[in-house]
């Protein structure tokens, strides 16, 4: 057997701050995502003091899907996507987070979108947070790092569980809630938790507290999904960037082992509930008291998630023969972390590895034994539109075949239980990391660059009826 069975929820990904536009004239409050500047590749992107006048913010605009909307889930059906993976910008249904009541206009908006969707057979999945944290949060509450912002997300949870819950049955928490693991890169724990870590004296202990408070806002949320909706299915969102060891030497071992920790560390929680006994030695060991309490505990335990989403982008490599300054080691959260000689790298640096999204598939199966939804993989390139107006994506036609490759031999050979797979940024969109445009993922492009001039005229490309055969197909022609 060769194809994947006809209820896989094949389908693509955004988000709603990278691409929505609407941030400008309508009811929308800033977010953390709001006040980031446009970066590059060795350039990163700036967190301003709020939106200052003369800076340039390539969020504001997106991609308007906020006026195209109808033009572009009209492409989607086209591509035959049986699911669309989006986020709520919490900002425009709470425009500064502390509001009593929710704004309408942002309810309605998704009310229409979701509409849209379903007018075609599109399964809603849906990210209540994915880096979007209402500004005011961050800068008057401290984000996530306030036992009050927890309040604040479930209010907001609620909200959306109960406007739309006869809509949309898949929903994940919060997105890549794991990379502010990364907490000396600024850009993860804004994003995440709009915290900036290096203002506190010990930032990893800052950081693990807000990992609590939010991990308690992520169960709180599942235990209030379900009580609202006993069907609805509510997930984590785990960026998953396996780590191999770089010979077999057991020291390589035992030091993967370790990168691993800090890989599951908030997984482990979402998935069982509690505290791993690694996390526990390792916060007694640095004398990290956290503001933990029994009740925390009791929620955490009955908020299990039911599935876990996850991006997959690429793999890292340690050794435990090289140690350098972790400013200047290939992953910064790691000082063994070095290249692995056996794959290539984007033109961004990333690692392309598609055996690695089996080897983790595997892992988190057996590991948890929860289903597993690939909601992000997708190649970030240069595009270029020729004159006649076609583009040739075909590198990453190469990549996505790859990996779904890869993930098929996961489920029809290992037996991985997969509920789907969204290919990240399947309209062109603004980067994440970088702010650019021209980083572009899309299998439809659009007519924008990187400082949001042009007509954001949308073109399919090479790869847009390359990915409708795959669908069609049950994933059988690749
Ligand atoms: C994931 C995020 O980290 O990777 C997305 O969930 C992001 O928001 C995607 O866009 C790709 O990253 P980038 O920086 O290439 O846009």
């Amino acid at each position: 057997m060769t194809r994947l069975n006809k209820d896989f929820l094949w389908g693509g990904a955004l988000a709603a701050h990278q691409f929505e536009g609407g941030v400008i004239n309508t009811s929308k409050g800033y977010s953390v995502a709001d006040v980031m500047t446009a970066g590059s590749a060795g350039r990163p992107r700036r967190i301003t003091d709020g939106v200052i006048e003369g800076e340039y913010y390539p969020n504001h605009m997106g991609i308007d899907f906020y006026s195209h909307y109808k033009e572009d889930i009209a492409l989607l059906a086209e591509l035959g996507f049986r699911c669309f993976r989006t986020s709520i910008a919490w900002s425009r249904i709470f425009p500064k987070g502390i509001e009593k009541y929710p704004n309408e206009e942002g309810l309605q908006f998704y009310d229409d979108v979701f509409d849209e969707l379903l007018k075609y057979n599109i399964e809603p999945v849906i990210t209540l947070s994915h880096f979007e944290m209402p500004y005011c949060l961050a800068k008057e509450y401290g984000g996530f790092l306030n036992r009050k912002t927890i309040d604040c997300f479930i209010k907001f949870a609620r909200t959306c569980f109960e406007r739309y819950k006869g809509k949309v049955k898949y929903w994940m928490t919060f997105n890549e809630i794991n990379n502010q693991m990364n907490y000396r890169n600024d850009i993860f724990g804004w994003t995440n938790s709009g915290v900036h870590f290096e203002e506190y004296e010990n930032p990893e202990k800052a950081m693990y507290q807000c990992a609590h408070y939010e991990l308690v806002a992520s169960a709180l949320a599942v235990k209030t999904g379900h009580e609202i909706n006993p069907e609805f299915q509510i997930g984590n969102m785990i960026a998953m960037v396996p780590v191999y060891p770089y010979s077999c030497r057991p020291a390589d071992m035992v030091l993967q082992v370790q990168a691993m920790h800090d890989k599951w560390f908030f997984c482990d929680v979402q998935c069982r509930g509690h505290y791993p006994n690694y996390a526990k030695k390792m916060f007694e060991r640095k004398g990290y008291e956290l503001d933990i309490t029994q009740e925390d505990l009791e929620i955490l335990k009955e908020g299990c998630v039911d599935y876990i989403g996850l991006s997959y982008y690429m793999s890292n490599t340690v050794d435990s023969t090289a140690c350098r300054d972790i400013s200047k080691a290939v992953d910064s959260t790691n000082s063994h972390s070095v290249k692995n000689p056996f794959i290539h790298f984007s033109d961004w640096g990333w690692g392309i590895d598609p055996e690695g999204l089996r080897y983790a598939l595997n892992m988190m199966y057996e590991r948890y034994e929860k289903p597993l939804f690939i909601v992000e993989n997708g190649f970030g390139a240069a595009d270029y539109m020729k004159p006649d107006g076609t583009v040739e994506d075909q590198y990453r036609i190469e990549y996505l075949r790859a990996h779904i490759k890869e993930m098929k031999k996961a489920v029809l050979e290992d037996g991985v239980a997969l509920l789907g797979y969204t290919v990240w940024g399947c309209i062109d969109c603004v980067s994440f990391t970088t702010g650019e445009m021209e980083k572009r993922y899309g299998l439809i492009y659009v007519d924008r660059d990187n400082e949001g001039r042009g007509t954001y005229k949308r073109s399919k490309k090479q790869s847009f009826e390359w990915f409708k055969k795959v669908i069609a197909s049950d994933g059988e022609i690749i």
